[in-house]
């Protein structure tokens, strides 16, 4: 038996991708076989295949952090044959062959069970990215943010977690300001996606003078962090938090103590990777459930295992817009 997989190879400082047939038998070692219908491109997907971030240790290597397809085999209590599954985190794609292949031998312990009511392209349209803003959303309402508290800002909002975030407040009845550099070309896209207002990405890209700002944010999911982070800091409301998601825009940040002790603000660190399995499924379920689906569809594109190298590439740039999934038999 056989599959098909994007194959990573690196030779000193190159590396070469190809899509290959390999025998099962190079599949790891897991104690679930799934076939894989979808995967995703991350931003960290473009890390791996471009070798930047050395996040994979041994080569050659089947990347892809996130993959949804239906149980083949299990020795695992927890799933049977036939089950539909995803996973994503446990740096699966990193030191662990990923979703880039048309089978993937996992841990049973990593894998969640694809949400009621969407299917598995649907899944990897959420991805890593979806599910990234979903634990942030989540966190920031655990510390009490609330719909009618005042704007709910959003940046990197064109990219895949800063799309889906956007989306998932809108739906939560929360008034989203999305932050872009691209706002001529994708204010429309945003706006239909749920944004209330869209606002230049370079308008909240200075660290400020001074470490209190006019009070703007109820709340804020942060996918760009560096100067931007600084800024938005000073510019929270009183009791508001920042989910920090990610670093396509640096990871320095220059603050003061302040804001968190005038104006009892919070720093949340958000981790999709190694986040504990329990509690994943709901996360999952609320954020399928939260999603319109029509909406979710036009805020995917679909690529191939050949267009990976090149995507990595445009990801990197800043490129994607929304979210961007792999249909590995393509
Ligand atoms: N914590 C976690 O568990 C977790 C999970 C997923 C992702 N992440 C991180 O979150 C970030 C976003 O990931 P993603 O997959 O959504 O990537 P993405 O699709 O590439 O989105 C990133 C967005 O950030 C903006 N951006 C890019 N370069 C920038 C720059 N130099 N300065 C300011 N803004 C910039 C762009 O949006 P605009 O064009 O709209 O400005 C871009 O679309 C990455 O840093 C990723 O590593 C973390």
């Amino acid at each position: 038996m056989s599959f098909r997989a994007l194959l990573s190879s690196q030779v000193d400082k190159t590396y070469t991708h190809e899509v290959v047939e390999l025998d099962d038998s190079r599949l790891p070692a897991g104690d679930v076989t799934i076939d894989v219908d979808y995967s995703s491109l991350n931003y960290k997907d473009g890390l791996v295949l471009t070798g930047r971030g050395r996040l994979v240790k041994e080569y050659p290597h089947v990347g892809g952090i996130d993959l949804a397809g239906t149980v083949t085999e299990s020795g695992s209590p927890r799933w049977k044959a036939g089950q539909q599954v995803l996973l994503t985190g446990f740096r699966v794609g990193e030191i662990w062959w990923g979703g880039y292949a048309s089978k993937a031998r996992v841990k049973g312990e990593w894998l969640c069970a694809v949400p009621n009511g969407i299917s598995t392209r649907q899944t990897m349209a959420i991805g890593t990215a979806g599910f990234t803003a979903m634990l942030a959303i989540d966190q920031l309402e655990q510390a009490g943010m609330r719909p009618g508290q005042g704007p709910v800002l959003v940046t990197g909002a064109s990219g895949g977690v800063g799309s889906t975030a956007v989306h998932l407040l809108s739906r939560l009845g929360y008034e989203v300001v999305a932050s872009t550099g691209r706002a001529a070309e994708r204010r429309d896209e945003l706006v239909r996606f749920g944004a209330t207002e869209v606002i230049e990405r370079d308008s909240i890209a200075d660290v400020p003078e001074r470490p209190l700002l006019s009070e703007r944010w109820a709340g804020v999911v942060d996918a760009v962090g560096g100067s931007t982070l600084s800024h938005v800091l000073a510019e929270l409301k009183y009791g508001a938090g920042v989910a920090a998601c990610g670093l396509a825009g640096g990871d320095k940040i220059t603050s003061t103590v302040i804001p968190f002790l005038l104006r009892g603000n919070n720093l949340f660190g958000i981790d999709s990777v190694m986040r504990p399995v329990e509690g994943r499924q709901e996360v999952w379920q609320r954020a399928a459930s939260t999603m319109d689906l029509a909406m979710l569809d036009a805020m995917t594109t679909e690529i191939g295992l050949a267009d990976l190298p090149a995507a990595a590439e445009t990801i990197l740039q800043g490129q994607v817009a929304g979210r961007w999934v792999v249909n590995v038999n393509r």
